[in-house]
């Protein structure tokens, strides 16, 4: 069986020191059910429950060989980001959460690859927890899709992926802190809905933005969850940017030309969405994720790239393993 790449899992540690003085009543805290089970508190509320493959390498390890898979990159869990916190309180957290991700990967570092998180809210902190990070063995790093009302266009995240360009570090972009509303806090409509908004909105915003127009084209970045709604909107796009050109935005180019310009990952669960993603984005811009392991990913790993008809062997080797070895430096 081929050895897949999952370019696209989170940990969790099982627990870490109190950070009330930086993360205030909200602060995120672990409360431990058993060996096996833990409850992710923010302050008094129930976040999420998880279970001991969020931090134990050995039950990741058994699950990356049951689904054939060889490598995990394995990355924050978007809640504890704290963008929303001020930036010496975000990097206070984000240095504990980077430690503790090394102690998790250190069982296989040939197979766990760990990417860390940056306090994205202020640059200057931000680069600095990166070259941190990648001096004691972090292989990329994990950002939210906006900053509050700042999406990936603005100044100083630019400023952040130009460092990571110029590093040659790969960026893992992940959609996070959805809109809150009566319309959306039913059912799951935040995920379902509002994060593959999310990432389309992202990859809007640094093509519309011009980002892709004055950012190194060294820069390595993918996007989560297939690009969110991108590829299946990129002609309304197109449509606009020809169309409505007087208030569209500052891409020196439409939106189809950035097109090899950023990679996505191939947890959309349908084989006619796969088919779209790889037709629009290109067969060396799509790397095998699930979202491990969350109960919104994909399992087995990479199954529907598996089953895929449409794709050849060639294609398929790509899609498992060769765009991340490009991507990842490996
Ligand atoms: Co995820």
């Amino acid at each position: 069986m081929t050895s897949l790449i999952d370019i696209h899992t989170h940990y969790v540690p099982r627990g870490w020191p109190d950070v009330s003085a930086e993360g205030g009543p909200e602060a995120p805290w672990l409360r431990i059910e058993s060996e096996r089970e833990a409850m992710i508190m923010m302050g008094t509320r129930e976040f999420r429950r998880i279970q001991s493959d969020c931090w134990d390498a050995g039950v990741r390890l058994a699950d990356m060989d049951a689904d054939g898979v060889g490598i995990q990159v394995v990355s924050p869990t978007p809640g504890f980001f704290n963008y929303g916190r001020t930036g010496e309180q975000s990097a206070r957290i984000a240095r504990i959460f980077n430690d503790l991700a090394l102690d998790i990967v250190a069982p296989a570092p040939d197979r766990l690859i760990p990417f860390c998180q940056v306090p994205l809210q202020d640059t200057d902190l931000a680069c600095a927890e990166l070259d941190r990070c990648l001096a004691n063995g972090h292989r990329g790093v994990e950002i939210g899709n906006h900053v509050g009302d700042r999406d990936l266009d603005s100044e100083g995240v630019v400023t952040f992926l130009q460092h990571c360009a110029d590093r040659g570090v790969p960026v893992f972009v992940h959609p996070w802190d959805m809109a809150s509303s009566p319309r959306l806090d039913r059912w799951m409509a935040q995920w379902l809905t509002a994060m593959p908004a999310e990432t389309h909105l992202s990859i809007l915003s640094m093509v519309l933005g011009g980002v892709f127009d004055r950012i190194d084209e060294r820069l390595k970045i993918c996007f989560a969850h297939g690009g969110g709604s991108f590829a299946f909107w990129l002609g309304r796009m197109e449509n606009a940017w020809h169309g409505r050109n007087d208030v569209i935005g500052t891409s020196q180019f439409p939106p189809s030309h950035y097109l090899g310009r950023f990679h996505v990952d191939s947890v959309v669960f349908d084989e006619r969405a796969l088919r779209l993603l790889v037709d629009t984005v290109g067969p060396d811009r799509v790397m095998v994720g699930s979202d491990y392991p969350y109960p919104l990913g994909e399992r087995p790993v990479g199954e529907v790239v598996r089953k895929s008809d449409f794709l050849d062997d060639t294609t398929r080797a790509r899609i498992t393993h060769e765009n991340a070895q490009a991507f990842l430096g490996i």
